[in-house]
């Protein structure tokens, strides 16, 4: 195998260059701006804008990969709302240039999606359930599938994924668990909404499982998450339980008093049987991964983007 990651610089793609690097995998690392990661060699490194179809082919020709595994978006919901123009460019048509790449080289595609495809009325969904996407980013995510699905190729594999969280070197981005350790380890307050629930994911399960695909020559689409279902608000309670922040820290609210740009699914949450199945997926528990994490943070190998 020989995997083309783009997005490297980003909280996935990192884990996935991790992975390949503890398995011994061939990958050439990829992402918009320069090398941010720290256990990237330079010559296993180029930057590459996916919206610019030459110089994908050109990296394609150069490295020969037999698998793309696209994990570079734009992932701000709510950034989304305001540059659409850019969401559609990154989210959608580099999907196209992509895929076409793919199909005219006989490569692999795998494309990072998400939860907010579905409305988050029924939750705990299986791959089957119908979509029905609420905001601009979901619904960039649903067409860059449905470029996928209505290829006429069948060498590609969709992972949708729910709220990651994970350590890394210099993320644009933070997550829901480094932010709120910060935070409350700070004595800062937060308000946290108690009306959305989601199953946090663990980014080093998530890399496995895209990773674990890609060995086991499956193709069409997985649900990857973590195992367990909480609102926000318990989330973060339970983070402020791990490292001793008094509970008044935190202000609950709703998602109609919170009013964010973008509107979010209220309940979203997968069926993980498929994955459990044919992959072997097995995500650690909430609780393990924060320890694992808070081990990471202590190593302070990794930054803590604010
Ligand atoms: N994080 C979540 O909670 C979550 C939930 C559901 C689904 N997902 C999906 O999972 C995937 C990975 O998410 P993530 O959290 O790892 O993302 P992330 O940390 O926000 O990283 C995204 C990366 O995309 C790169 N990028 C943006 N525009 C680019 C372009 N034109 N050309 C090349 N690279 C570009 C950026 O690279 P530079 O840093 O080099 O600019 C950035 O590092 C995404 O597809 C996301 O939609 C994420």
């Amino acid at each position: 195998m020989r995997i083309l990651i783009t997005g490297s610089n980003g909280l996935l793609g990192q884990k996935i260059v991790k992975y390949c690097l503890i398995n011994k995998i061939s990958f050439l690392a990829t992402s918009f701006g320069e090398n941010r990661n720290r256990e990237v060699p330079s010559n296993y490194y180029a930057s590459m804008d996916i919206t610019d179809s030459f110089a994908i082919e050109e990296v394609v020709r150069r490295y020969e990969p037999t698998h793309i595994i696209n994990t570079a978006a734009i992932t701000n919901v709510d950034a989304c709302e305001e540059d659409q123009e850019l969401c559609q460019r990154v989210n959608v048509f580099a999907v196209q240039c992509l895929l076409d790449i793919c199909k005219e080289y006989g490569i692999h595609f795998q494309q990072l999606s998400t939860d907010f495809v579905f409305d988050g009325v029924q939750g705990d969904y299986s791959e089957e359930d119908p979509v029905n996407p609420l905001s601009v980013y979901a619904q960039s995510k649903v067409a860059s599938e449905a470029i996928l699905m209505n290829s006429g190729y069948e060498n590609w594999s969709i992972v949708r994924t729910i709220i990651v969280f994970g350590t890394g070197y210099s993320l644009s981005r933070s997550n829901i668990v480094l932010w709120a350790i910060d935070a409350l380890r700070k004595g800062d307050s937060l308000i946290i909404v108690n009306d959305q629930f989601r199953a946090p994911t663990w980014a080093d399960d998530l890399a496995k499982g895209c990773m674990l695909i890609l060995e086991k020559d499956k193709t069409g689409i997985f649900h990857i998450s973590g195992p367990e279902s909480f609102s926000i608000a318990e989330i973060v309670r339970k983070i402020a339980q791990y490292v001793n922040a008094p509970i008044d820290l935190i202000r609950e609210t709703s998602s109609a008093e919170l009013n964010q740009k973008a509107p979010r699914p209220p309940r979203t949450g997968f069926d993980l049987s498929k994955a459990k199945e044919e992959l072997g997926y097995a995500p650690l528990a909430f609780e393990e991964a924060l320890k694992v994490l808070d081990e990471e943070l202590k190593s302070n190998v990794y930054s803590n983007p604010q």
